[in-house]
């Protein structure tokens, strides 16, 4: 059997002990521990000019993975990555039409850095192996490869949400994307809603096979998640945070500081939590972590801001001399170290507006101590809501709603919160990174076979 070569724009840097945050590179490395070898090969995460044609990638072997690694020009980073990637598909996929800055050079930057990639891949590749490739910066790449002559299998899974062909078809160049992911044999998405919207945008633009549109959720390794939060929970980090709460109860959120996680609508929720059940002042504490994402991109920026001014607003008004309502924190804290966070807090709070997934909901579940564990309460716009319907599922547009659920989750008797988390248990149990990454390979050699039958 060949290797699997895993290919995406964000790749982790083995050396790195903390990896910054995000779910494709978590989840993968999850799903990797059990690949017998690999190529995972990406942007390096670094820019460099150009000295006249295609950059070497730089391998680099641990364990059974091999990575390799491409640096982009400043000029790539800022029209692929900052521009094409994170300013048009992000909000599009998002459902944020009117965040959509449309340049018809930043397409072009787009296709340019999609087809150098399959350039300085295609020599690196074995005829055996498969190929797998991930999230929308990369939906021409499949197409590139197949132009330069590769036919080993390629599939293609998305880790953001898919819109609908009425939203979709506002972007110039949709047919052409469409078009291109034509070349993968196989297309996985999160959600069946994704599936099928998916299905409909490709459908418009010629597909005719829908077994080639494939909902495969993506989950965590929930075993050594939580090994991580009860080890982390006897830790220095969790000592600190648990003696400064004296006793009192902690609403978590960790989220990259992105818009589409709902921040700024999370914190309108609990400011009314703090308006309509003051029995709550001095009793509750509520700690996000939010490290700076994407920050060269004008709308992260301008979040930051936003999210300073409501919280220093928020604060203002309720904090006493000795309670401060909202802890904030924009650096990325060590993911073990945040699995003791989970532990220990009694409420997780996450709230997208709109996710692929959201593994921070599977997180918390899988670091609660079964005997005595604590409340989530979801955005039923996350992707992890379908399966995750014994949270406590709100509006995240809804501050009443927001706040009816954090007070319900904080007056919770022990017996009901360990009821619902039993069966949230299951579904992180069910659906793990290992589970997803074998359903989708297994669907896709099974197109090979279809197709070679
Ligand atoms: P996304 O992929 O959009 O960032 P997910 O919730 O699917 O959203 O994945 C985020 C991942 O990043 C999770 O594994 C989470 O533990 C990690 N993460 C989130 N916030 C932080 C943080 N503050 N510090 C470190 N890691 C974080
Ligand atoms: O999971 C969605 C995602 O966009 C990944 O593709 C990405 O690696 C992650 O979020 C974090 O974003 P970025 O790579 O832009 O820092």
């Amino acid at each position: 059997m060949g290797r699997l070569v895993i290919v995406s724009n964000r790749v982790p840097d083995p050396r790195e002990r903390n990896q910054p945050a995000g779910g494709l590179a978590i989840g993968l490395a999850d799903a990797l521990r059990t690949e017998p070898s690999s190529l995972w090969f990406g942007w390096s995460g670094h820019q460099a000019e150009s000295r006249g044609g295609d950059p070497a990638p730089s391998l680099d072997t641990h364990g059974k993975v091999t990575y390799a690694t491409v640096p982009l020009t400043p000029a790539q980073h800022r029209g692929y990555y900052q521009k094409f990637s994170n300013g048009i598909l992000w909000p599009l996929c998002h459902y944020r039409l009117g965040l959509m800055d449309y340049g018809r050079a930043d397409w072009h930057q787009y296709l340019d850095v999609n087809r150098m990639f399959a350039r300085v891949l295609k020599p690196l590749l074995k005829p055996g192996d498969v190929i797998w490739v991930h999230d929308y910066h990369l939906f021409p790449l499949g197409q590139a490869l197949r132009e330069l002559g590769v036919t080993n299998p390629i599939g293609f899974f998305l880790h953001i949400p898919f819109p609908p062909w009425s939203l979709f078809r506002a972007l110039p160049c949709a047919a052409d994307i469409l078009r291109d992911m034509q070349a993968y044999d196989v297309m996985g998405v999160q959600t069946e809603e994704d599936a099928q919207n998916l299905w409909e945008c490709l459908h418009v633009e010629g597909m005719n096979d829908p077994s080639r549109v494939v909902a495969c959720p993506i989950g965590i390794d929930p075993v050594s998640f939580g090994e991580d939060a009860r080890e982390a929970f006897g830790g220095p980090e969790v000592r600190r945070l648990r003696e400064s709460l004296h006793d009192e109860p902690l609403i978590i959120g960790a989220d990259r500081l992105d818009y589409s996680k709902g921040l700024e609508e999370r914190f309108l929720g609990y400011e009314r939590l703090l308006i309509r059940y003051p029995e709550h002042h001095r009793h509750v504490t509520y700690l996000q972590v939010a490290p700076v994402s994407r920050g060269e991109v004008e709308e992260y920026r301008l979040l930051r801001r936003q999210l300073d001014e409501t919280i220093g607003r928020i604060n203002g008004a309720f904090a006493e001399y000795d309670w401060t309502p909202i802890r904030y924190l924009t650096r990325p804290v060590p993911r073990q170290t945040l699995a003791g966070f989970y532990r220990l807090a009694d409420v997780g709070l996450v709230t997208p507006l709109r996710d692929g997934m959201n593994l921070v909901a599977k997180e918390y579940v899988a670091a609660q101590d079964p005997e005595d564990p604590g409340a989530l309460v979801l955005s039923h716009l996350a992707g992890a809501a379908p399966e995750l319907s014994e949270a406590l599922l709100v509006n995240p547009h809804d501050a009443d709603e927001i706040a009816d659920a954090l007070h319900l989750a904080l007056t919770m008797k022990r017996e009901d919160r360990k009821k619902r988390w039993d069966a949230l248990n299951v579904e992180v149990r069910n659906t793990t990174a290992g589970t997803w990454a074998r359903d989708f390979l297994a669907m896709l050699y099974k197109s090979q076979k279809t197709e070679s039958a």
